[in-house]
């Protein structure tokens, strides 16, 4: 298992991006907050189900298009935001959209990508939407807006759960925060891994891409770490959302909601859809897995809004059951991230084909061709 090719699961593309990438920076991946519970429940969350399978059914051809905030997707998985991608692989966010449109989906760019909204939008013309913040800066965020309009972008997804940082404590231990340290680590730590180091001293530094003309320093990552960390605003309310949304004008979504009130606010607001996120329990820890509250939120507003989860993801068998509890579609973070680091590009199509592939076996082994017939009877609680 030292190539992408033969990985067979996600979890075995995780293993191999462990050997591919320095400890310090496969930490900031594969971390979460705290205790790392909500990390754990997001996983645990879908093995509370089990299927009720239909036999002797013909599944010789499955179905599994459906469509994202009005796009046409081929499958029911959408690359969720991340940012700093170019520290994972030295080609970051254009290799994921890449390999992201290849396999017929949407891709969401972060705000603090290493990748600009320009350059994603020149790499590849699939369907695009770009994750935002309500930042304390009201410049950038109308900066950001305009070049998404002019860019094409299908949609923006405001993220609703970062009024501060969340504690996680790996990247604490690891130096995050103190300059010097972070150095050192991440020098130590590079020295293990030269192929990661190669692409780390002879391409150009990685910046925060979409905030150059904004930050000082050319928004080199290391040095203006503060600053972006400092405009993450405490104070955004629902007004804000509200006037963020008129003044794009298009499909907007709410990205980490986290129950069924809020959902219900968005609905009210007119949001076009929400992602049901704890954001890969690397924010609040103690929020919970989106697969636990999904069945009451589809209850309240199923229908009114595009009800997306995020969280966990890591077998097709997973979104099957979102999907058959009322989701549209699922996020999937780490799946592509442990691709990207482990192989670039071809590590992200590996991702997408293992759970491809999976979602595939499952509608035949369930006896269901077609993801828009899939409902709460293929599934059960356990126990
Ligand atoms: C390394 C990493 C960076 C992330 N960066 C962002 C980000 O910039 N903006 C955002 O809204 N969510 C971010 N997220 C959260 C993801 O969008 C998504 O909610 C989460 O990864 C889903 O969980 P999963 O990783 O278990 O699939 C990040 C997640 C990871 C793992």
């Amino acid at each position: 298992m030292s190539k992408v090719s033969n990985c067979i699961s996600i979890e075995e593309l995780r293993k191999l991006a462990i050997k591919k990438v320095p400890s310090v920076i496969f930490d900031y991946i594969d971390g979460g907050s705290e205790d790392e519970l909500t990390l754990g429940w997001n996983e645990d969350s879908f093995s509370k189900y089990e299927f009720v399978p239909n036999t002797l059914v013909d599944v010789s051809e499955i179905d599994l298009s459906t469509s994202f905030q009005g796009v046409g997707i081929d499958i029911p998985i959408i690359s969720a935001p991340t940012g700093m991608s170019r520290m994972f692989h030295h080609e970051g966010e254009r290799a994921v959209v890449r390999a992201t449109h290849s396999m017929g989906t949407a891709y969401c760019l972060s705000t603090v990508s290493t990748c600009s909204i320009e350059e994603v939008a020149e790499e590849s013309n699939g369907s695009k939407f770009f994750q935002i913040y309500a930042w304390q800066d009201q410049r950038m965020v109308g900066d950001f807006i305009e070049r998404c309009k002019e860019s094409g972008f299908d949609g923006l997804m405001l993220a609703v759960d970062m009024p501060e940082l969340g504690k996680r404590e790996k990247d604490l231990r690891n130096g995050h925060g103190r300059p010097k340290e972070l150095k050192k680590n991440m020098a130590l730590a590079a020295l293990r891994r030269p192929g990661w180091l190669y692409h780390f001293v002879t391409k150009p530094t990685w910046v925060m891409a979409n905030m150059v003309e904004h930050l000082p320093h050319g928004a080199q990552t290391a040095k203006v770490i503060s600053e972006v960390n400092g405009q993450f605003s405490a104070s955004v309310t629902w007004e804000d959302a509200a006037a963020m949304m008129k003044s794009w004008g298009g499909k907007f979504m709410l990205k980490g909601i986290q129950g069924v009130e809020d959902a219900m606010k968005a609905a009210e607001m007119g949001a076009s859809g929400i992602v049901l996120s704890n954001h890969g329990g690397r924010q609040l820890d103690g929020a919970p897995a989106a697969m636990d509250i999904l069945p009451d939120v589809v209850a309240a507003v199923g229908g009114r809004l595009e009800i997306i989860i995020d969280g966990g993801i890591r077998r097709g068998s997973d979104v099957i059951k979102a999907l058959a509890l009322g989701a549209k579609g699922c996020l999937i973070g780490r799946p592509y991230l442990y691709g990207l680091a482990a192989g670039g590009e071809l590590g992200v199509l590996k991702a997408y084909e293992i759970l491809k592939d999976e979602m595939i076996r499952v509608m035949k082994l369930i006896g269901c061709t077609s993801i828009k017939d899939l409902d709460e009877s293929f599934v059960r609680r356990r126990g």
